[in-house]
């Protein structure tokens, strides 16, 4: 059999690169998306090294024309992998809408042009697998993400959506939905407001609750690392029985408690376990 050609976003860093490593090192080619070449280096120095069939193609999921020539360059994709992502942090109240065009412009309408980029050649060859890395917070809100979860949110409905119209072309969709993973995913959030450190602003004592509450969601144990992640895609691509793929105890903690639970059991059960009485 050919070997399957996958084009991943945001593969410098965190899930991308372990996504990116995995499917290399089971010998898929893989073309490794990134906004920024010289942030690959490291990853096209470990293809040399182990032999694999990995490109580093330059895509910005945000801009029209980057998407554009990384697809012509790309030629035939068998699997889309769906990984850049940001967040924007901090009370709702405390955004500017520039904070929500940019929040939706990566994490949504980038799968969009990238989905849109395939489709047609998909549709026509009458196969192909589209992986979106949505998260926990694609399924419950917390305080303080509320636009990362908007945002995620959206990517699961169109993502749900787009299972039911492309099905019928042979193409599968699917969610992969990661808990809290040991990446720089933190460190490069867009922190805004209280969550920035305003001192003056009056959800301040929610920010260190929320803290507080965020270390006992993750528990005690060594937090789940990419690989995790990395191992759900390849089972959705290999496997591919299932719409969604939570990764991590706590995002399976959440999601279970949510779906056994109506909205205020949830909340007072999350707030008990939590300790948060904001
Ligand atoms: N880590 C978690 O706890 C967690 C939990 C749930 C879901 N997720 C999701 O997992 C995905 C990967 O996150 P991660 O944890 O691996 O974080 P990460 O290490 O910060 O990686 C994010 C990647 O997205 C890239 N990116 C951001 N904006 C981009 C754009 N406009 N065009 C192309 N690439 C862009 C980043 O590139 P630069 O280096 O150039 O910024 C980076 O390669 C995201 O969709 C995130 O929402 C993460």
């Amino acid at each position: 059999m050919a070997k399957q050609t996958v084009l991943i976003t945001g593969s410098n860093s965190g899930i991308g690169r372990a996504t990116a490593e995995l499917l290399a090192g089971r010998g898929y080619r893989v073309l490794a998306t990134m906004r920024n070449l010289d942030k690959g280096r490291d990853l096209a120095e470990a293809a040399k090294k182990n032999g694999w069939d990995l490109t580093l193609l330059s895509l910005d999921v945000c801009n029209d024309d980057s998407v554009r020539e990384a697809f012509r360059q790309a030629g035939e994709v068998d699997v889309l992998i769906n990984n850049a992502g940001f967040e924007v942090w901090g009370p709702i109240e405390e955004m500017a809408v520039g904070d929500i065009t940019d929040q939706f412009d990566t994490n949504v309408y980038g799968p969009l042009r990238c989905i849109n980029a395939v489709l047609p050649a998909m549709r026509e060859r009458g196969s192909g697998i589209i992986v979106n890395v949505s998260s926990v917070g694609g399924r419950v809100a917390a305080p303080l993400n509320g636009l990362y979860s908007a945002s995620k949110f959206a990517l699961e409905a169109l993502s749900e959506s787009l299972h039911y119209e492309v099905g019928h072309f042979g193409i599968r969709v699917h969610i992969v939905e990661p808990g809290g993973i040991e990446t720089p995913f933190a460190d490069n959030r867009r922190l805004v407001g209280a969550g920035a450190g305003d001192e003056t602003s009056p959800y301040r004592p929610l920010i260190g609750q929320w803290e507080e509450a965020t270390i006992k969601l993750q528990g005690e144990g060594p937090r789940t690392q990419p690989s995790a992640v990395a191992d759900a895609i390849l089972e959705a691509i290999e496997k591919g029985d299932k719409l969604r793929y939570p990764v991590g105890p706590d995002a399976q903690m959440v999601l279970a408690a949510r779906k056994q639970m109506d909205d205020e059991t949830f909340e007072s059960a999350m707030r008990q376990q939590l300790g948060l009485t904001w």
